[in-house]
């Protein structure tokens, strides 16, 4: 999750209890590779408009970050997201070195306005064609392809109709969905259908700091609630097109603590923040009911619920993805309207303890996460779909070293680890990024990847990172200790 730092802005506030921090010791264990069972997939993760670039060609529409980045002309500078990774041309190459780190799975995005340049209507063969061949690369290098089919770049010319505030754009993604079936549907068996729908609907239409850059926080409800029901019909689009594949949606998850422990307004105000920023979509997806402090909150500026939405978006699903990346602590602040508190973070971290984000380094908040999933929500299936480090790395003598990243990623791997040995039905961990790419209003200054995109030259380098994740997969995965693994106990 992205959220507002102190130094950008409000945030939440409240009541009781959300899926409240794990107790126990925070013991951070070494990952070692044999706590993963067999078949967990490693693998890692892009999206559409932060790596492919080409956002002209073979008769792409625009999408409302094209829009925005012409707003924002400071996003194009030095390098425009219109060029990005150039991964549209380069895609053999990046499957190339996806395997090369050994990869058993690749989430990436289709990017609507390349399926349909109208949002709606004719269909861009071209645009298909492209990950019909991204895809067969990565079946031909033994990559299981994972797309989502929504990671924020909607086509533009919906936007014009209101976007993901009109009720009717559940029906066009449905009519998309049923699109990139048709083309797909043969050859990928595991779907998701909307990437964060909370960043989506709070830093896209309350804070402006994303695309389409509305800054409305009542709409917040609104945007939730259709953001699920196109998730409904998508799925159900997939589940008749595909039967035999998997479907998820992936959600950001992030523990939510008081700014001053014990403090009684700040425990509310968490609380709430739990609401808002967690179970705002959980609660809906796994209970079929919006979090009751929440839609009082909200009373104003609530979505019309017909009847059916709520069992239509509780649908159960084959898994659920979740990106974790960092905490967050909330002080009440009563006087701000609606969510009447702040994101304060902890003045005592320092920037050893920060990533180049500043947002703070916190393994222990994966396995909350997990553990929230297991106990509240009936321990579903899970794959961390997001979890990696943004760092200044350096490309020094056709190199990267980058410590930190390596232990950042041992560090919550070891927390995956562990959420396993306490029954977390975990399948899967994702690093985010494959590739550095453009970091949404970062422009491209924020470096997530395995791999160093040197951005004139279009070069990529894998950094010290990316060969260590080769060798961690390799020891998890390796058939000795798989077989092993599979016996049954005597
Ligand atoms: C997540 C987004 C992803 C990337 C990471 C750093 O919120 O899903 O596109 O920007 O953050």
């Amino acid at each position: 999750m992205k959220v507002p730092s102190l130094t950008h802005g409000p945030a939440v506030g409240g009541s009781p209890a959300g899926p409240g921090p794990a107790s126990g010791s925070s013991a951070a264990p070494e990952p070692a590779p044999a706590a993963f069972p067999p078949g967990f997939v490693f693998g890692a993760a892009t999206s559409a408009y932060q790596i492919e670039g080409a956002v002209q060609e073979d008769g792409r529409g625009a999408s409302i970050w094209d829009a925005l980045v012409q707003r924002r002309p400071q996003l194009a500078r030095p390098h425009p997201p219109a060029i990005a990774c150039d991964h549209y041309h380069r895609y053999r190459e990046d499957v190339a070195l996806a395997r090369a780190l050994g990869l058993k799975a690749y989430r990436f995005s289709i990017a609507w306005p390349r399926v349909l340049p109208e949002g709606r209507g004719a269909v861009n063969t071209r645009g298909l064609d492209f990950y019909r061949r991204l895809v067969d690369r990565l079946l031909d290098a033994g990559i299981e392809p994972v797309p989502t089919l929504f990671h924020w770049d909607l086509p533009q010319a919906l936007q014009r109709e209101g976007g993901f505030l009109r009720r009717g754009v559940a029906d066009d993604f449905a009519h998309y969905t049923g699109t990139v079936l048709r083309a797909l549907g043969d050859r990928v068996n595991r779907w998701i259908t909307l990437n964060e729908p909370w960043e989506f609907a709070f830093l896209g239409h309350g804070l402006g700091w994303h695309a389409p850059g509305q800054r409305r926080p009542w709409n917040f409800l609104k945007l939730i609630h259709h953001q699920l029901l196109a998730h409904a019909r998508a799925v159900e689009v997939i589940r008749v097109a595909a039967p035999q594949a998997q479907v998820g949606i992936t959600l950001s998850q992030t523990p939510i603590h008081p700014a001053r422990p014990g403090h009684a307004a700040d425990t509310a105000a968490a609380a709430f923040g739990n609401d808002f920023f967690n179970r705002a979509t959980l609660d809906p997806l796994f209970r079929g009911r919006y979090p009751d402090r929440l839609w009082q909150r909200f009373a104003w500026f609530r979505p019309q619920v017909q009847v059916g939405d709520m069992a239509r978006i509780a649908t159960p699903l084959d898994f659920i993805g979740i990106n974790n990346y960092q905490r967050e602590r909330v002080r009440a602040a009563p006087w701000l309207p609606l969510l009447r508190a702040w994101l304060e973070p902890d003045a005592s971290i320092g920037p050893e303890a920060r990533t180049a984000m500043g947002w703070e380094i916190h393994p222990e908040g994966m396995h909350e996460v997990l553990t929230w999933l297991r106990t509240d929500y009936g321990n579903p299936p899970v794959i961390v779909t997001e979890n990696g480090a943004a760092f200044d790395d350096v490309l020094h003598n056709g190199a990267v070293d980058d410590p930190r990243r390596i232990d950042y990623l041992r560090r919550y791997l070891a927390q995956v680890a562990r959420a396993l040995g306490e029954g977390c039905d975990v399948r899967g961990y994702y690093v985010w990024s494959l590739l550095d790419n453009f970091e949404w209003q970062e422009g491209f200054t924020k470096r997530f990847g395995l791999v160093h995109v040197d951005y004139p030259t279009q070069q990529r380098t894998v950094k010290a990172s990316g060969w260590w994740y080769r060798d961690f997969i390799a020891q998890a995965t390796a058939p000795a200790r798989q077989a092993h693994l599979a016996r049954p106990s005597p």
